[in-house]
């Protein structure tokens, strides 16, 4: 039985985002809906996410020492990482002090933020099929990795980055040194290791959501929405969509390879099947076979296309899920989402278009609401639903085209 409080006063259920950017936001939105008192903490103020919670915190969560502080001085009932650069030792720490429960589990947020813990669960542990690959420490292991095995083309990217930052593909032998420089730029935590990937000529790229959610019997059970499909530019995503359609032994086994990993990171350092929550399984597919790549233990950026096309959206299912409700993982409609980029350097822009946007049919915008807009960050997405999801997806691009951000 869940059991909800009143924010603001001592009944309150008190959930706390590490990380409130755009997906963030989403997820304080849904929980708010259900009367829960939101902590929304980020590196810098105004993020998208303060902006909607009730209490705004700033720290840098990278550093262990603040993090412990803040959570022991705010007692959150849930934690929930919303990014991969967080002290995840001082998590795992908190949680096996009984001081705080992390979602879906501190042993889940530690093994995926970066590429080597969960690349090595995947492929040694588990088992499931990968792209080959090395861990290296220096341009002599790289080039080594790569005569020995790995081969060409391949992909570099540094153990710890996310969006494609240091990340770069290599076609021959003129370009290790470059992808190796280029690696160590872009790397969260100055020089270090890279993992090299051999790579896989798939057809398509997936993210198979999988939740975990309580059912009435009080079990944890495993429920999947309809494949999403998307484009990724140097790493990053520029539009997606969802259903993806499948070949019905393709789905299969991505919704296979899905369970066994959600499961695996399910369990805590205690060894208990705790771990609720929604997860986004990233996976390539080529005729009917699939490889998993890596997995985010929260929602997803390709799942803000479910806020037009499911009943119940991605954030919306991680936050009945980790409140130990039931959730329906449905398909209201096809549909597609397009990336607005922020074009422009600077702060407090503006966006014109908004209103041309909107009259594209069955479409609907997002503007995050970030104080400062780079060239390629992210700043706002495009939705749009349609029985016909090629259309969708020719609609959504021309929808955020109309958007167009710049200096007020
Ligand atoms: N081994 C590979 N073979 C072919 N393509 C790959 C390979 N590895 C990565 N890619 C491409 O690069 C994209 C980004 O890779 P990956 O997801 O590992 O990086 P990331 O920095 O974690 O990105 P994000 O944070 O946006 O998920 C993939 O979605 C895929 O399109
Ligand atoms: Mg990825």
């Amino acid at each position: 039985m869940t059991r909800l409080g009143t924010p603001l006063s001592p009944s309150a259920t008190r959930v706390m985002l590490l990380g409130s950017g755009e997906l963030g936001k989403e997820v304080l939105i849904a929980l708010q809906r259900l009367g829960v008192e939101t902590i929304a903490v980020d590196r810098y103020e105004n993020a998208p996410g303060q902006q909607v919670a009730h209490h705004a915190r700033t720290i840098t969560m990278s550093d262990p020492a603040q993090l412990k502080a803040l959570i022991e001085a705010e007692r959150p009932h849930l934690v929930v990482p919303e990014i991969e650069a967080i002290a995840t030792p001082a998590l795992q720490e908190l949680e096996a002090a009984g001081v705080v429960r992390v979602i879906p589990t501190a042993r889940a947020a530690r093994l995926t933020m970066d590429r080597e813990g969960i690349r090595r669960l995947a492929a040694e542990t588990l088992g499931l099929p990968t792209s080959p690959y090395k861990f290296c420490d220096s341009l002599a292991e790289l080039q080594a990795a790569i005569d020995n095995g790995i081969g060409y083309p391949c992909i570099v990217k540094p153990v710890m980055s996310s969006s494609g930052k240091g990340q770069s593909k290599i076609d021959g032998p003129a370009d290790v040194q470059t992808a190796w420089d280029y690696a160590m730029s872009g790397g969260r935590v100055g020089p270090g290791r890279v993992i090299v990937e051999g790579f896989i000529d798939f057809d398509y790229e997936i993210t198979q959501l999988t939740v975990r959610a309580r059912g009435e019997d009080g079990a944890i059970h495993t429920h999947f929405c309809d494949p999403i499909g998307h484009v990724q530019v140097s790493g990053d995503y520029v539009e997606s969509w969802q259903p993806h359609p499948m070949h019905p032994q393709a789905l299969q086994r991505a919704r296979e390879i899905s369970k066994a990993v959600t499961d695996n990171l399910g369990v805590g350092i205690d060894g208990q099947d705790s771990g609720l929550g929604l997860f986004g399984v990233e996976l390539f597919v080529k005729g009917e076979r699939v490889w998993f790549s890596e997995v985010s233990p929260r929602p997803h950026d390709t799942g803000m296309v479910t806020m037009i096309t499911q009943w119940q959206n991605e954030f919306e299912l991680h936050a009945r899920a980790i409140l130990g409700l039931p959730v329906d993982t449905t398909l209201k409609s096809p549909g597609a989402s397009a990336v607005i980029y922020g074009g422009v350097e600077a702060k407090g822009i503006v966006f014109d278009g908004v209103d041309e946007a909107m009259r594209v049919p069955n479409c609907d915008i997002r503007l995050f609401g970030k104080p400062e807009s780079f060239v390629k960050r992210r700043m706002g997405v495009a939705l749009v639903h349609d029985a016909d999801v090629e259309h969708a997806r020719s609609q959504a691009k021309l929808a955020a085209s109309k958007v167009r951000p710049c200096l007020d």
